[in-house]
């Protein structure tokens, strides 16, 4: 039975984990969520790919298959430089978002949501660029959006303030899609989804990043209808606090919770 390894740098990496489960529901799941040292955004490259690292070492020794790095921060600070150090597929979420831009927008205007450092690498604009030099990125950094599902606000006029003055930057841009280049604004998709024209797609990367991994496992023969998959979870930060908002992420109970720090 196939096992996949994720990490983010907090809760943000649960919602590629829920679309394991839709995707893939017979693998087994080992998730490390770095919630002590979120957020990475307002980090330097340097530090990213040292915990990319660190996490991804404390993965290899759980007998993954494959990788995900769900966290778009780290894939544009690490991606390139790790993934030829482990002897399974690291994957990241990058190049699944554009892809997913790629193929919904009809007028090639992209807008992307993201952190401060993962707009800052121009990880998107360049690879949408480079598959359609047509294409007209527009970014918009959301730090506090992260912030607030990491406390568990997934709603509320926090929520809607955060989330109504990010968004109202691409009023009048024209942008028919936005990606949510960061695994924590899938879980805010309805409130987004109120503040941008009715128009816009929303692509949450996790879609086509779970697509690839399930190709790749399906090639190796790995994919195998299993009644209980195990998933455990391990935490920088709280336990109790993960199993709380892992649940409400998920959508179903989660108890099995370890906490884990690393360096
Ligand atoms: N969830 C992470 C991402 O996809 C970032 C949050 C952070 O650590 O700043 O980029």
């Amino acid at each position: 039975m196939a096992t996949v390894g994720l990490f983010d740098s907090g809760f943000g990496g649960l919602t590629v984990v829920r679309e394991v489960k839709r995707q893939l529901p017979g693998v087994n799941v080992r998730f490390y969520g770095d919630n002590s040292r979120i957020p990475y955004g307002p980090l330097p490259k340097e530090t990213i790919v040292r915990y990319t690292r660190q996490i991804l070492d404390f993965l290899a020794g759980k007998n993954i298959d494959i990788a995900i790095i769900a966290c778009n921060t780290a894939t544009s600070a690490s991606l390139e430089e790790v993934k030829d150090e482990y002897p399974f597929p690291v994957l990241g979420v990058i190049k699944p978002g554009i892809k997913g831009a790629l193929a919904a927008t009809r007028n090639n205007k992209i807008g992307v949501v993201a952190t401060e450092f993962t707009i800052g690498s121009g990880a998107h604009k360049q690879g949408l660029k480079a598959a359609n030099p047509k294409a007209e990125v527009i970014g918009q950094a959301c730090p506090q959006i992260t912030l607030l599902v990491e406390a568990g606000k997934t709603s509320g006029p926090e929520v809607e303030a955060a989330v109504s003055g990010y968004l109202k930057n691409f009023k009048g841009t024209g942008i028919d899609t936005l990606v949510l280049g960061c695994t924590h604004y899938p879980v805010l998709e309805d409130t987004i989804r109120n503040y941008v024209d009715q128009n816009v797609t929303i692509i949450d990367p996790a879609v086509e990043t779970v697509a690839e991994a399930k190709e790749w496992l399906q090639k190796k023969g790995l994919v195998t209808d299993c009644v209980s998959p195990s998933y455990k979870f391990y935490t920088s930060g709280d336990p109790e606090l993960f199993t709380q908002v892992g649940t409400i992420i998920l959508g179903w109970p989660i108890d099995n919770v370890e906490k884990v720090v690393l360096g």
